[in-house]
């Protein structure tokens, strides 16, 4: 997403500067372009050497400092950005950008900037709550500048408030987020995706249930994909293990009968449902109320069918596309038509898990696509974010068909 943008970085003085130093790193890490331009007191906080070194470029400090004769230099830089963001922004550099006043190297370069500005205030919480700060933020937004909520916390004024830079990876996944919003032509764009995730756990008492091997990997890479591909995304997922995507409304639960009846709450609105989870086949028939004490030699738990949420779908299937996996350990292809059938899904996704580096708990996958009326394909070894790309551009292609 920001593979080769030119992203022209503004640093305003205040005392969270010293976390836009990582704001490089993590940029660069995506693959940007960075330059970055200074205020004054900026400068009082971290110096230009810090962001040269970083940035491997010149930074930006003075208006007057022209250092090629055939080119101005904010317009040059103006003209190269691709994306500005300014963190920390303060709220003098906010009064300025939205009243259009240029006096220094930064703020005549953003004036002469048309590329989309990304802002991320961070100051006392006093200041923010300012009237005047706060119409300046209106203002910005309606000039269609994005601005970014800071964060509550302790501040360096040693209270809590509102007013945190939000930490740079988070700062990275909202400028992404922001992009792809720009993006019109988007394959997923204005289409709700749903996604099932991890393996559900069945209670046995209020200490003990049987689960699986699923680690939740696939599914939350599928909810990364289509989230970039413009998607609204709902994650219903049975693991806490993995941290919550940025942009992707995720929704906990834990047994399989959760699951069946959060999927079913927006299954309506839905567009694709991709069942990514290890839903338990069966569960207990009884939960017992107390914790089960050791006084037997040994212990039967009877166990009954859960729903079949997959199932339960292509049931009451009507605009949507239906992404259904299996996993196998032998038979694939012949188990993965017949819950493609029988599940009246458009895809299943096999693959077989007795292999090495495939399936359950591990980062990288290997499937075979099946779709009704069509060849199986074969996707190779490979990461999990990569398998589920490619799941997303066959599904794409197919429901264009
Ligand atoms: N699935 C489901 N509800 C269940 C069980 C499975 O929605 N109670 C979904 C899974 O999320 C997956 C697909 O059905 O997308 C196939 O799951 P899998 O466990 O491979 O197949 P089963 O139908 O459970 O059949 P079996 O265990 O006999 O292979």
């Amino acid at each position: 997403m920001l593979d080769n943008k030119n992203v022209v970085l503004y640093v305003s003085g205040g005392i969270a500067a010293y976390k836009a130093a990582d704001l490089v790193r993590q940029l660069i890490k995506q693959g940007a372009n960075v330059k970055v331009a200074m205020t004054a007191s900026a400068q009082e906080f971290v110096t230009p050497l810090t962001f040269q070194i970083l940035s491997k470029h010149h930074v930006y400090t003075d208006t007057f400092d022209e250092r090629q004769e055939d080119k101005v230099s904010h317009i040059h830089l103006a003209d190269w950005t691709d994306i500005a963001v300014i963190a920390p922004a303060t709220a003098n550099i906010i009064a300025k950008l939205a009243n259009g006043i240029a006096d220094d190297f930064a703020t005549t370069t953003l004036l002469a900037t048309t590329a989309p500005v990304f802002v991320v205030p961070a100051m006392n919480s006093h200041m923010l709550e300012n009237p005047a700060t706060a119409r300046n933020l209106t203002t910005l937004r309606a000039d269609n500048r994005f601005v970014m909520e800071p964060e509550t916390g302790f501040l360096a004024e040693g209270y809590e408030g509102k007013g945190r830079l939000p930490e740079p990876v988070t700062i990275v996944e909202s400028i992404k987020q922001f992009l792809v919003s720009q993006q019109l032509d988007l394959p997923l764009k204005n289409k709700h995706v749903i996604i099932t995730a991890g393996g559900t756990k069945e209670r046995i008492d209020p200490v003990r249930y049987i689960t699986n091997d699923s680690s939740g990997k696939m599914g939350y890479s599928l909810a990364s994909v289509a989230r970039d591909l413009g998607a609204h995304v709902t994650l219903i997922s049975a693991t806490k293990q993995l941290s919550n995507p940025f942009g992707i409304d995720v929704v906990h639960i834990s047994s399989a009968s959760e699951m069946l009846e959060t999927v079913m709450k927006t299954y309506n609105s839905a567009d694709i449902v991709v069942m990514a989870a290890a839903v338990s086949d069966y569960r207990p028939k009884k939960q017992a109320a107390k914790k089960i004490k050791k006084n037997e030699e040994s212990l039967i738990i009877e166990f009954e069918k859960t729903r079949d949420i997959l199932y339960q779908l292509g049931q009451e299937k009507q605009k949507q596309f239906l992404i259904g996996f299996a996993a196998e350990t032998n038979d694939l292809e012949s188990y993965a038509q017949e819950k493609l059938k029988r599940k009246k899904a458009n895809m299943i996704v096999a693959n077989d898990v007795s292999k090495p580096n495939v399936g359950f708990n591990k980062n990288t996958n290997e499937v075979t696509i099946f779709m009704p009326n069509s060849e199986p394909i074969e996707i190779s070894l490979r990461s999990k974010e990569e398998v589920a790309a490619e799941i997303f551009k066959i599904a794409i292609k197919q429901m264009i068909k």
